[in-house]
């Protein structure tokens, strides 16, 4: 049985990818969440009201759909029940609709402050969202990671005291920065396990008796391909696999389940924080983007990076991840632009390559070559159906979707619920 899909990002983040997972949310009984924490930032807007939820899976936004925090993602108690918090306070009842894998890893104050020192003293910084999200993933494979099941068992104390010891020790010899207050730790998980406790289960078990069931799932990914850990413009990645890979292993669900990959992109590029970036704008286009694009972190508030649509790196995103059926998002922005370029092919010390380079030299080297899309004028952000938009914005999108050699499927054109086409 083929009941589920996988989401994701084909860029570097930031795709639109809360909005569209909300917009097609109501079409799936259980959404889940499989890599990344509270790195993420997913912006809904309904009505007058934004949503911006860091770790709990913006499908439950939609009353009849269940939501789960895969046993691949960094899971954060603290953002965990602040997020509950605020969902119930804007009215949203999450009780018999939340799980939580047993299996994922705690992110602890420690990684939060690991990963604000490892970047301050770096020479090299990633520029992270210094969520602990690298530090939470080395203990992981270090294999001295907490995970959430084992808050419940008698000796979490003392394990958590001998990690927050190693950890201080990190901290306060390698970093001569200030350790991590034992005891309060201690007193604040012991409050945040019990509000934490009834959402936590065998999410691997759940998941495949759903899906045995014939429920429809969405994996919903966090991040996007051009950052992940293994295909991405490393070092300057997150440290989990926001690719298909990662859907499978952060949740436990067989290959043979998986129906369609939605890939997201934008329909230019953006990132965040530090490492290469060959389709990069000049500073005055950027500006320009960033302020109609409204640029800027959902969870750092940092302004973003803005270059044009990059059609090498995302072919290889789309190949990578094996992407069946592709969604352009904020295509509205491009509205008032003479020309679009767009980025189709890369020069490496003077010759064309065909692939998309591995490291970051390479990257940096790379000189870009352009085509001159056609613009369109008029406002595009109310139109509802693919044959009313402009004949240049269909242009557009027939030259991606020929060159990914995947099929447009969705394409977003204003931050509302309802801007959203189908084709
Ligand atoms: P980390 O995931 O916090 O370790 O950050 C590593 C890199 O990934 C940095 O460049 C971050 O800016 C970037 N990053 C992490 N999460 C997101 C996201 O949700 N959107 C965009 N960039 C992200």
């Amino acid at each position: 049985m083929k009941n589920v899909d996988v989401i994701m990002g084909l860029q570097w983040g930031d795709e639109g990818k809360g909005k569209v997972v909300d917009v097609l949310s109501e079409r799936y009984d259980i959404v889940a969440r499989y890599q990344g924490g509270a790195n993420a930032g997913h912006t809904v807007k309904i009505k007058d009201n934004e949503i911006i939820l860091h770790l709990i899976p913006s499908g439950i936004l939609h009353e009849g759909v269940k939501c789960v925090i895969g046993n691949g993602v960094a899971f954060d108690p603290y953002v965990f029940v602040e997020e509950i918090e605020y969902l119930k306070k804007v009215g949203i009842e999450v009780k018999d609709r939340l799980f939580v894998s047993e299996r994922a890893h705690v992110v602890f104050p420690y990684h939060k402050q690991i990963d604000r020192s490892r970047e301050k003293h770096s020479n090299k910084p990633i520029g992270t969202t210094a969520r602990g999200i690298g530090p939470l993933y080395t203990d992981k494979y270090r294999r001295n990671g907490i995970r959430v099941g084992e808050l419940f068992s008698d000796n979490w104390k003392e394990r958590l005291l001998n990690q927050i010891e190693f950890h201080n020790r990190i901290l306060e010899e390698l970093y001569n920065d200030e350790g991590i207050n034992p005891n309060s730790v201690i007193k604040e998980i012991e409050i945040l396990k019990d509000r934490i406790k009834e959402y936590v289960t065998d999410t691997v078990y759940l998941l495949n008796k759903w899906n045995d069931e014939g429920k429809q799932i969405l994996l919903e990914g966090a991040q996007g391909a051009m950052l992940d850990i293994d295909f991405g413009t490393y070092p300057y990645v997150t440290s989990s696999s926001p690719t298909t890979g990662g859907a499978l292993t952060g949740t436990g669900l067989p290959w043979h389940s998986i129906n369609d990959v939605i890939g997201i992109f934008k329909s230019y590029t953006t990132r965040v924080g530090k490492g290469p970036f060959p389709s990069k704008m000049d500073e005055k286009m950027e500006n320009i983007m960033r302020e109609k694009g409204h640029e800027y972190g959902a969870t750092t508030g940092r302004p973003r990076n803005c270059g044009y649509l990059d059609l090498v790196a995302l072919k290889y995103a789309v190949k990578i991840s094996g992407v069946t059926m592709a969604c352009m998002t904020k295509l509205d922005i491009l509205s008032g632009m003479e020309e679009i370029p767009i980025v189709v092919g890369y020069k490496l010390d003077g010759k064309e390559i065909e692939h998309f380079p591995s490291t970051v030299s390479d990257l940096e080297r790379v000189k870009t070559i352009k085509k001159n899309m056609k613009g369109w004028e008029n406002d595009i952000s109310n139109i509802r159906s693919y044959e009313d938009l402009p004949k240049e914005a269909k242009e557009y999108i027939e030259f991606v979707e020929s060159f990914i050699g995947v099929k447009i499927g969705y394409i977003s054109v204003s931050a509302e619920r309802d801007g959203f086409i189908e084709i």
